[in-house]
């Protein structure tokens, strides 16, 4: 999904290790649009961002067992519901689109963490039609400054795996961004709330 209008991007989206900022730094990103762009930003969520999404989104967060395969395509309904029902119909009307974690989480999540491999979303990708943002945010830090940014936080489902996990989530963000340099912004996140807010507004200046 390519950018008409002259300057921003439409859509862009948040990716990174729980704790490594994003939640944080959206703000920055909306605030940066919505001075640019007279139709509006939308700032939304994966996985949930619709009423079915967030219903989705306790499955999957709550404690259980749930088989890989399963997580896979519990993400998948929930991204094509938001894709239909609020990103496409958005973008439609001009407005810029800021998602907090999108399709780069489940390569990294589920094909890297969980071992699922790539080809298996890459084809539900292709068959379902699942649109690109024009501009991905990815907070990179190590796995230790992430985990102890959580502490105190009570650890979801996924929160609650072990490093082990998380080093192949990291793994495979980083291939992603290998993968489709064009498309990615590394920011490094691991510095103070001031550096990496600056880091975010430079990209964001940069892709204007
Ligand atoms: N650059 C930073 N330095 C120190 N603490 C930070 C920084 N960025 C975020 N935090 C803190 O770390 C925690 C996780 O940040 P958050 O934005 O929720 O991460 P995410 O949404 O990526 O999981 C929060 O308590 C937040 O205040
Ligand atoms: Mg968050």
């Amino acid at each position: 999904m390519k950018s008409t209008a002259p300057g921003a991007p439409l859509f862009v989206s948040l990716e990174g290790l729980d704790g490594s900022g994003k939640t944080t730094q959206i703000v920055r990103v909306a605030d940066f649009y919505e001075k640019r762009n007279p139709k509006g930003v939308v700032v939304t969520r994966e996985p949930g961002g619709t009423e079915v999404g967030e219903r989705i989104r306790n499955i999957l967060l709550e404690h259980g067992s749930l088989h890989p395969q399963t997580e896979l395509l519990l993400l998948f309904a929930a991204r094509v519901q938001h894709i239909k029902t609020v990103v496409a119909p958005a973008l439609a009307l001009g407005k810029t689109v800021v998602c907090d974690r999108y399709q780069d989480a489940t390569y990294a999540y589920q094909g890297y963490g969980r071992g699922l491999g790539v080809e298996l979303i890459d084809g539900l990708s292709d068959l379902l039609a699942v649109p690109l943002p024009d501009l991905t945010l990815y907070f990179d830090v190590p796995v230790s400054v992430a985990l102890g940014r959580r502490v105190g936080r009570s650890a979801d489902r996924i929160e609650a795996e072990g490093e082990a996990f998380f080093e192949r989530v990291r793994e495979g963000y980083q291939a992603r961004v290998r993968a489709q340099p064009d498309r990615f912004v590394v920011i490094p996140a691991a510095g103070s709330l001031a550096e990496v807010a600056q880091a975010v507004d430079t990209a964001l200046m940069a892709h204007l």
